[in-house]
Formats: structure tokens, sequence, C-alpha cells
């Protein structure tokens, strides 16, 4: 058994405690060790919340148990997040974190502190899709040309409905922010920052970049007008706010911005809280992830697929419970079902 401490039991955090229950059985048997959610934190122990797990509102208690395998981050913010993670690696606890403000700042940092220790971040990009595995193991052998897309479920979202039903854009940014795909200040959000915090991360891997987001054009979706609306209806383009990292010989264009984009290309086609992200490299050509890029589940999806693989690696047979304990218990359909 492995126990796990959810720090930040808001959206997120309750969606990777509901999981790890509902999923139980699979999971365990994928990872080779039952995950147990054990203990949460959180500010406002009054708080009505839709999860079951006991919970505390003080982080060094949880920090200080040595029972503790595996510590959650899930609180947001930068500097308290900060603290939070280097005591929890300096205690050797392995932690997961969807924190892409902290990352934009920190994972290099972070990373040399953990050495060994693991630290595993696929949900702080492009919410349920598994973006960083892709870029870190799949297109390993690739020189980067070239990274684009959609990386901001609330503005997608946002000017999805803008556009195509004409809602207002604080009606939509208050319904953002109620389905839990917001940051606690959508500042973040609208304002293009989350976009970069994530273009920024991905770029530092694919490129061994450490730019921070002060380096680079940002500019979020705040000012787009109801005659720029106009004028991507009446000549058939979408708007969309997009993260874009090229590489150009020896130089790297970091950017983020709104574009408009013909309604026939396949981004213009990516709509609602989905975020799509195509990555050139120089030897497979274009790759295209779409997905959800927000919401509890699908980025608690990526959390628990993190919280496996640290499993696994922790026990070195990794596919053993998933053949033994679940394979049998499925069984082919028939031609005919
Ligand atoms: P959230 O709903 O606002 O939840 C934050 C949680 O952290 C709450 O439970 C809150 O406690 C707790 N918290 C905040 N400050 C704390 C403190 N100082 N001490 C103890 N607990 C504290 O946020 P979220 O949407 O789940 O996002 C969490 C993280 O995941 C953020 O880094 C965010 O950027 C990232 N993320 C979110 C999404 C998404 O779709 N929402 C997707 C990818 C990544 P209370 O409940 O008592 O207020
Ligand atoms: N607020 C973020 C978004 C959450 O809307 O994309 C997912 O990172």
């Amino acid at each position: 058994m492995l126990k796990i401490a959810i720090i930040g039991v808001g959206t997120v955090g309750s969606s990777v405690a509901n999981i790890l229950k509902k999923n139980k059985e699979i999971i365990t048997a994928r990872a080779g060790v039952e995950l147990v959610p054990t203990i949460g934190v959180v500010n406002d122990l009054t708080k009505k919340r839709n999860v079951s797990i006991d919970l505390t509102d003080d982080i060094n208690k949880v920090l200080e148990d040595d029972s503790i395998d595996i510590i959650v981050e899930l609180m947001g913010g930068i500097e308290k997040p900060y603290e939070i993670v280097k005591k929890a690696l300096a205690k050797k606890k392995a932690v997961v974190t969807a924190n892409k403000a902290l990352l934009a700042y920190h994972r290099y940092e972070l990373e040399e502190f953990a050495q060994d220790i693991p630290f595993e971040y696929e949900a702080a990009v492009a919410g349920g899709i598994p973006i960083i595995n892709a870029l870190r193991e799949g297109l390993t052998a690739n020189n980067i040309t070239s990274i684009q897309g959609i990386m901001n479920g609330t503005c997608n979202y946002m000017l999805t409905k803008m556009i195509n039903e004409g809602v207002k854009y604080d009606d939509i940014l208050k319904e953002a922010q109620d389905l839990g795909y917001a940051e606690a200040d959508p500042t973040f959000d609208v304002g293009g920052f989350d976009a970069a915090h994530k273009l920024l991360i991905l770029g530092s891997i694919a490129y061994g970049i450490d730019a921070k987001p002060e380096d680079i054009l940002i500019e979020g979706i705040q000012n787009i007008t109801s005659y720029d609306i106009e004028f991507a209806k009446e000549f058939n383009y979408s708007i969309k706010l997009l993260g874009i990292a090229k590489r150009d010989k020896n130089n790297i264009e970091l950017r983020v911005h709104p574009a408009f984009v013909p309604k026939e290309a396949m981004i213009a086609k990516v709509d609602g809280v989905m975020n799509g992200i195509s990555v050139i490299g120089d030897k497979v050509g274009e790759t295209m992830y779409y997905g959800p890029g927000a919401g509890g589940d699908a980025t608690a999806s990526a959390v628990i697929a993190n919280l496996v693989d640290i499993a696994r690696r922790g026990k070195g047979s990794p596919m053993l419970g998933f053949e033994e304990d679940y394979g049998e218990k499925l069984s082919l359909l028939s031609k005919d079902e």
C-alpha cells in the first residue's frame, strides 16, 4: 500500500480522491500496489465537499508524518507550494503536482533538488492530455521544430461560446469558474499567463531553455471586442488563444496571444474546454494532441497516471498486477455482441 496525502482538496484534489476510490480495483492492478488517499489538507475545514477523505488544515503535521509516501500538491499559488514541495522532497516523499505556475518559475530547481525522488507533473499542461509524456518519451528522437496550439481550457470555452452563441464575456467567465475550469484568480486564464506557464514548461522540456513568463510576449483575451467577433464570423474565422514555441536555427521564439484562425483549420475545430496542441519533430513530422484541457476528473486522470507510474517504478514489475488481478476478469465479446 502507498499512502497519499492530497494538499488541496478542491476541484482537482477531490476528483483525485474520488477516482482513486471509484477505480480502485483497476488502478491497484495497474500500479501493482493499492494507492490510498489517506489525508487531505485544506484551508477551511467547515466547507461542504463531495468527497470522503480525512481532512486537516495542518500541512506540517502531514509533511512530518513518516507513513505518508506521496504528496500530491493541488493547492495552487507559487511560494507556499514551493516550500511544501521542497519539504516533502527533503523528507524523501515522492511529489506529484498540477501546478504550472510553480513549475514555470521553479521546475529546474525543484527537479535538481529532487535528485532520485520522483517529482512528476503531467497534469500541469493541457489537463488530461499526456503531452509531457509525449514530449519526454514518444518524441525523444526528434529535434522539436515547433509546439503550438490551444493550452487554456477556460479561454477556449469562453471564446467558443462568445463566437458560436453570442454569450457575453462576464457571463461565460462565471460559467467557466462554476465548472471548475478557471484558476482561483481567473486573470491567469484570461490574461494569457496560464497558457504562458504551460508553454514555458513544454518549451523547457523540448528545448532545455530556462525562460520565465516575464521574458515572453503574453496577450490574453480580455481585449477581444465585439467588432473582432463580427469580423471573425463574417470572414469565416475562429478566434483562438494560441501558445506558440518555434525553433529557427539557434533561436527559440515563444509567445501567447489570440489569433484569427481559418474555420477549416484543424485547430479551429478544437472547441469548448478542449485543448489541441500540434508538435512538429524533425523526424516524425507533425503530431497532434487533443482532449479536455481543464476540469476535475480530466486533470485527476493525469495526476493518477503519475501516481501509478511512481508506484510501478517502486515495484519494478509494472504490468504484473494488471495481468494477474484484472486481465483475467475480462472476457472477449463475441462477434455478434
Ligand atoms: P481549487 O478548487 O481552488 O482548490 C484548491 C484547494 O487548495 C482547496 O481545497 C483549498 O482549500 C486548498 N488550499 C488553498 N490554499 C491553501 C493553504 N494555504 N493551505 C491549505 N489548503 C489550501 O483549485 P483547483 O482548480 O483544484 O486547482 C488546484 C491546482 O491544480 C492549481 O495549481 C491549478 O492551477 C491546477 N490545475 C487545475 C486544473 C483545473 O481544471 N481546475 C487543471 C490543471 C491544473 P479550501 O477548499 O478549504 O478552500
Ligand atoms: N485554468 C486552466 C485552464 C486549468 O482553463 O486551462 C487547466 O490547466
